[in-house]
């Protein structure tokens, strides 16, 4: 029989408990952390996959101090809706592309929807992982959101419903595009006509005549199944895709120190496997469609690419006021003096 006082007991069950590591750490006194985090596109992507790798990652370092919940293909928030629900703290973390970021007033992202004006991914992560990209990340932060990482998706090919060989071909076609006004300009440089619309709305649109064409890396067009929708695409790859994976800056400095470390880490991680498959998943989408035999591709010769780049040529200096003349030029420069090493 215990004959200790009643009181004492609880003291001595909580020690005990302690040593034994059976007390809840503070964050874990109303259960884990809950980290929403939103997508638009298919899990099997780049930035889906990377998005389930960040949680995998986070939920197994933090010991279950944190759960992510990933919610793709739009079926929380639509593009506009999610950079709004972030900024209220309904979800905590999103990827939105680099080309949406205009609408909250940060249009210097948009320099990465300058047609050709990035050679390659490599490059793109230079750019990224330096001074521009850390300018840019900074930009968020009056908005109440931090930039974790740039992650990658791909170069982008235009598709239509009719044969895409030159650029007049695409003279008067409704396209379909993101909300950033270099796209607009790409578009009416091609004298096509530009429509904005959310990415989830893009088969729909596509199937009923809405648009007409549309641009997109492979991974996308197929993971979203706009080759049955799509006759022709030109593997142009006139454009880039990638995303920054943002949150929400009060959620983020409220975390615990401790927490908030280990989730920088598996960002780190999540961003390098993004970097990894990206190329990768975009080739097998590619295959995966022409295997499908629902469209046509137009593979073009780099004589017949360099007819693209003329033609968008103007783009450059025409959204240069926007996205900043400077940053043009220090890409220009950087670009320069890889090819002298
Ligand atoms: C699009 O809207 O076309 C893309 O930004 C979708 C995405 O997130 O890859």
């Amino acid at each position: 029989m215990d004959t200790r006082p009643r009181a004492r007991r609880p003291l001595v069950a909580a020690l005990l408990a302690g040593c034994l590591g059976l007390i809840a750490a503070p964050a874990l006194a109303d259960g884990p952390i809950v980290i929403k985090f939103s997508h638009v596109v298919a899990a099997n992507t780049p930035k889906g996959r990377a998005a389930d790798r960040f949680k995998q990652l986070a939920e197994e370092r933090t010991k279950g101090r944190v759960r992510v919940e990933v919610y793709p293909n739009s079926t929380l928030y639509k593009d506009k809706e999610e950079l709004e629900a972030l900024q209220l703290g309904s979800v905590q973390m999103l990827a939105p592309s680099l080309a949406k970021f205009g609408p909250l007033g940060v249009k210097q992202f948009e320099i990465f929807d300058v047609p050709y004006m990035f050679p390659n991914a490599e490059f793109l992560e230079r750019i990224e992982d330096g001074p521009i990209g850390r300018k840019l990340m900074a930009a968020l932060e009056p908005k109440g959101i931090t930039g974790l990482a740039f992650w990658d998706n791909g170069f982008k090919v235009f598709s239509a419903n009719k044969p895409i060989n030159v650029p007049a071909d695409l003279k008067g076609v409704k396209m379909r595009i993101q909300s950033s006004k270099v796209l607009e300009a790409e578009m009416r440089a091609l004298d096509a006509i530009p429509q904005v619309m959310a990415f989830g709305d893009v088969y729909q649109g596509l199937q009923t005549g809405v648009v007409d064409g549309t641009e997109n890396p492979w991974s996308n067009m197929y993971t979203q199944k706009m080759h049955e929708v799509q006759k022709y695409a030109v593997d142009t790859y006139h454009g880039y895709l990638g995303y920054a994976v943002i949150v929400n800056t009060k959620f983020w400095q409220g975390l615990p120190a401790d927490i908030r470390t280990i989730l920088e880490g598996a960002m780190k991680d999540a961003t390098a496997y993004d970097h990894e498959i990206a190329r990768k998943d975009n080739d097998e989408a590619m295959d995966a469609i022409a295997k499908s035999g629902r469209t046509t591709i137009i593979h073009l010769t780099p004589a017949q690419r360099a007819v693209w780049e003329q033609a968008l040529a103007p783009v450059r200096k025409e959204v240069a006021g926007r996205v900043g003349s400077d940053v043009i030029d220090e890409i220009v420069k950087e670009q320069a003096s890889i090819a002298k090493h």
